[in-house]
């Protein structure tokens, strides 16, 4: 029995991913912090789907998570085939407004969790006659992101990290797909802190639901493209990154993130 492994599974676009995979069929674990969260998104899912899901509740800011991970899915024989690197979050405002210590669990979390599952996970995916990495990057990672300076810089090591590692498994049954949303109606702002109006407003006007984030994230998974932006409005602020000078992108962030 094979099983899709999502990371950052309790609510958001990670809860989203794990519905629409389950609504195809697939067995699913979760993972986040939130044990309550976990258990009734899991009896959600079993109910409404009828495939089996399990959960761990595990704070992947820890440097020893992905191993015990992937050890529980060792013990109880879990056969991954999906492996979705979803859980993240970012530290809003000036750069000092957070110590090193801050930084680093956000590191953590953001870079060194989703490599560390992917080095362990890597050799179960590629016995697998199909297989797949979904990595949740973000739109930061087209331009510096004054004002979430630090989260954009995790994000784009896990699109280059994504994007690198397609290329290498370019011969073999393991497919990587990185996405990189734009704002998205989640829990993302408030766990970042972010508290100025102008960006408070433009997620407003611009959020897209994480159901349909999802569902163009699986789609694209199984169509085994290597990266997606989800929406009209994302896409464009990719092409205008290209094209646009540095300075003015990085001003109008800033502005936006009150920095
Ligand atoms: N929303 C946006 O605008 C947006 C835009 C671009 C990219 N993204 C990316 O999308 C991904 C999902 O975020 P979201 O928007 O769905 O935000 P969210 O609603 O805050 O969900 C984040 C998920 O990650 C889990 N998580 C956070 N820290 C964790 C930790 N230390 N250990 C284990 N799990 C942890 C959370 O669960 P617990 O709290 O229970 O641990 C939750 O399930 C993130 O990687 C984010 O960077 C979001």
């Amino acid at each position: 029995m094979t099983y899709a492994l999502i990371t950052g599974a309790s609510k958001g676009i990670g809860k989203a991913i794990a519905i629409e995979l389950a609504k195809k069929q697939n067995n699913i674990l979760l993972v986040a912090r939130n044990e309550v969260e976990l258990k009734s998104t899991a009896s959600e899912i079993t109910k409404d789907h009828n495939v089996t899901c399990h959960f761990m509740a595990l704070d992947l800011s820890q440097a020893d998570a992905p191993k015990m991970l992937f050890d529980w899915c060792s013990k109880n024989s879990f056969n991954i085939d999906i492996l979705v690197n979803n859980a993240g979050y970012g530290l809003s405002g000036s750069i000092d407004n957070y110590d090193f210590a801050a930084y680093q669990n956000m590191m953590q979390v953001n870079m060194s969790t989703p490599l560390n599952l992917t080095l362990l996970f890597l050799p179960m995916l590629k016995k697998q006659s199909k297989a797949y990495i979904l990595n949740i990057a973000s739109s930061a990672v087209y331009q510096a992101v004054p004002g979430l300076s630090i989260y954009a810089a995790t994000k784009s090591f896990l699109f280059s990290m994504s994007r690198g590692l397609k290329f290498e498994l370019r011969n073999s049954n393991v497919s990587v797909t990185v996405v990189n949303p734009g704002t998205t109606d989640t829990n993302f702002a408030n766990r970042a802190k972010v508290t100025n109006e102008r960006a408070l407003k433009a997620a407003e006007k611009f959020n897209m639901t994480p159901t349909s984030v999802a569902k163009i994230a699986v789609e694209g998974m199984y169509a085994r493209k290597a990266e997606i932006i989800p929406g009209f409005i994302n896409k464009l602020g990719a092409f205008l990154a290209v094209i646009l000078p540095k300075k003015i992108l990085e001003g109008g962030a800033a502005g936006i993130y009150g920095v």
